[in-house]
C-alpha cells in the first residue's frame, strides 16, 4: 500500500466526495453554530458567506491546482514549484497545524463518540443537559477512551488506503446526514418560541461586529473548508491532468456551506425555543440537540443516527489532517505508509491530552481567559490556518504567477473559468484582507 499515496482517485465523484468528507466535520455542526453563536449571529453569517465566496473559494481553487500541478504533498509542492526559495515552509507550517488541529479535534471526536453511547440510551427529558456535558468532558478516562478510539480509527483507515473505502462509505454517509439535518432543522423551527432563534440568526446587527468577528468569520471559512495548511494541496495531487477544478471547488464549498447554514437553522430555533443562550461556546451542540431529541418523537433513533454520522463525517475530516502529515514523510522521508500513521497518530494523541485534561486537571490552565482545548482552536483556526491561506495565495500571485495559476486551474475546462477576478483576489483582496484582519483581530484578543 506504499504507494497508495500516488494513487488517483477512480472517479470525479470519488474526489468530491472525499474533498466534501473532508470539508464537512465538526466544523460545520459543532464549531460554526458556537462560533456564529458568540460572535452575534447573523451579522457573522454574513461575513462567513463574504469570506467564504471571497476568500475560501480562491484559496481553495489556489491549493487544488498545486495540488494537481505537481502530484506532492504540501512540502515537496512548494519545493517542486519553488526549488531556490523557502516556499517550502509554507508546506512546513501546514504540516505543523495538521498536528494541532488533529490533536484537539480528535478529543472532540471523541466527544461526538460518546454521545452516540449516551443517545442510544437515550435522552430523557427534564435532564440538564448542559450538566451531563460537563460531567462527561470532566472526566479524565472515559474522554481519553474516546480520543484514543477516535485516533486508532483515523490511524487504521489512513495506515490501510483511503481512497475506495472513503470513497464508497462518504458516497452513502454524506446523503444520510443530510436528510437527517433537514429533519432536524423541520423539528427546530417548529418548536414554539423558534422565531427568537431564527431572527438571532437572519436579522444582522451590525454594531456587533468588531474586527475580532472578521478573524472569527475568516478563520472559520477556513476551518470548515480544510483550507490553510495544504490538505487540499494533498487531496488535489491525487487529481489526474483531466480533472476539473474550478467545478469540483466549487461544488465542495457549496455543499459544505449549505451543511453549516443548515446546522445553524438545527440549532438556533431549538436555542431560544429551548431557554438556553446562544453563547453557550463549545458545549452548545452537545447541549442543544439532546434536549431536543428527549422531546422529539423517535428521538433516540434520530438522536444516535445524528451522533453517529457526526462521528463518521469527523472522521473523514480527521483521515484528512492525517493525510498531510502522512504524505509528507512518505513523499519526503520515504517512509512506510503504516509506521508513518501510527508515529504521527501516537504523537498527536499525546499532544491531544493536555486539551483533554484542561476541563479536569488541568482547568487552571489558561491563556487569554480561553481553557487549552479553545487555545489550540484559535491558534490553529484564527492565526495559523489564514496565515497558511495568505501565504499560499502570495506564493501564486506572485511566486509562482497568477498567470501560470490561472492557466493551470483553467486546464480542463468546465462551467467555470477563472480569469481576472480571481487574479485579483488572491493577489490582492486575499493577503489584504487577511493581514488587515490577522493584526487587528489579534491585537484586540490579545488587548481585551
Ligand atoms: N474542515 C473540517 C471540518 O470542518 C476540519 C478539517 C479537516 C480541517 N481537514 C482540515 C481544517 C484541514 C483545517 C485544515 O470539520
Amino acid at each position: 500500500m506504499d504507494n497508495l499515496q500516488r494513487e488517483n482517485w477512480t472517479s470525479r465523484l470519488g474526489f468530491i466526495l472525499a474533498a466534501a468528507g473532508s470539508a464537512v466535520g465538526l466544523g460545520n455542526i459543532w464549531r460554526f453554530p458556537y462560533v456564529a453563536g458568540t460572535n452575534g449571529g447573523a451579522a457573522f453569517l454574513v461575513l462567513y458567506l463574504i469570506a467564504i465566496v471571497l476568500i475560501g473559494y480562491p484559496v481553495m481553487v489556489t491549493e487544488m491546482t498545486i495540488g494537481r500541478k505537481t502530484q506532492k504533498n504540501p512540502v515537496g509542492a512548494f519545493k517542486s514549484l519553488a526549488p531556490d526559495a523557502p516556499w517550502w515552509l509554507v508546506g512546513a507550517l501546514g504540516v505543523f497545524t495538521g498536528f494541532v488541529i488533529l490533536s484537539f479535534y480528535s478529543v472532540v471526536g471523541g466527544w461526538s463518540m460518546a454521545y452516540v453511547v449516551k443517545a442510544a440510551n437515550g435522552f430523557i427529558a427534564g435532564t440538564d443537559f448542559g450538566e451531563v456535558f460537563v460531567g462527561h468532558i470532566s472526566g479524565v478516562g472515559e474522554p481519553l477512551l474516546w480520543h484514543a478510539t477516535f485516533m486508532f480509527l483515523t490511524i487504521t483507515i489512513i495506515g490501510s488506503g483511503v481512497v475506495k473505502g472513503i470513497q464508497k462509505a462518504v458516497e452513502v454517509l454524506m446523503p444520510i446526514l443530510f436528510v437527517l439535518l433537514l429533519i432536524l432543522v423541520f423539528r427546530a423551527i417548529t418548536l414554539p418560541g423558534a422565531g427568537e432563534g431564527l431572527a438571532f440568526y437572519l436579522t444582522p446587527d451590525f454594531s456587533q461586529i468588531t474586527g475580532q468577528t472578521f478573524l472569527e468569520a475568516i478563520g472559520q471559512s477556513f476551518f470548515t473548508l480544510s483550507l490553510g495548511m495544504g490538505a487540499i494541496i494533498t487531496y488535489g495531487s491525487y487529481l489526474s491532468d483531466d480533472d476539473n477544478i474550478n467545478d469540483n471547488a466549487a461544488y465542495v464549498a457549496g455543499f459544505d456551506t449549505l451543511i453549516a447554514i443548515l446546522a445553524g437553522f438545527a440549532i438556533f430555533p431549538a436555542v431560544f425555543a429551548l431557554g438556553f443562550s446562544p453563547d453557550a461556546g463549545p458545549g452548545l451542540v452537545f447541549t442543544i440537540l439532546p434536549a431536543v431529541f428527549a422531546e422529539m418523537p423517535l428521538g433516540t433513533i434520530f438522536g444516535f443516527l445524528f451522533f453517529l454520522l457526526l462521528t463518521i463525517s469527523a472522521i473523514t475530516s480527521a483521515i484528512s489532517l492525517l493525510e498531510v502529515v502522512v504524505a509528507y514523510v512518505v513523499d519526503e522521508h520515504q517512509w512506510n505508509r503504516k509506521k508513518a500513521a501510527w508515529l504521527a497518530g501516537i504523537i498527536i494523541f499525546i499532544v491531544g491530552i493536555p486539551p483533554l485534561l484542561g476541563y479536569s486537571t488541568l482547568a487552571e490552565v489558561n491563556f487569554l481567559g480561553m481553557d487549552i482545548l479553545d487555545t489550540y482552536d484559535w491558534i490553529s483556526g484564527n492565526i495559523f490556518l489564514p496565515l497558511g491561506g495568505l501565504l499560499t495565495a502570495v506564493f501564486a500571485g506572485y511566486a509562482w504567477g497568477a498567470r501560470e495559476t490561472v492557466e493551470e486551474a483553467n486546464k480542463v475546462k468546465g462551467a467555470i473559468s477563472v480569469g481576472a477576478i480571481y487574479s485579483f483576489l488572491i493577489k490582492y483582496l486575499v493577503p489584504i484582507a487577511i493581514f488587515i484582519v490577522l493584526v487587528t483581530g489579534v491585537w484586540e484578543t490579545i488587548a481585551g
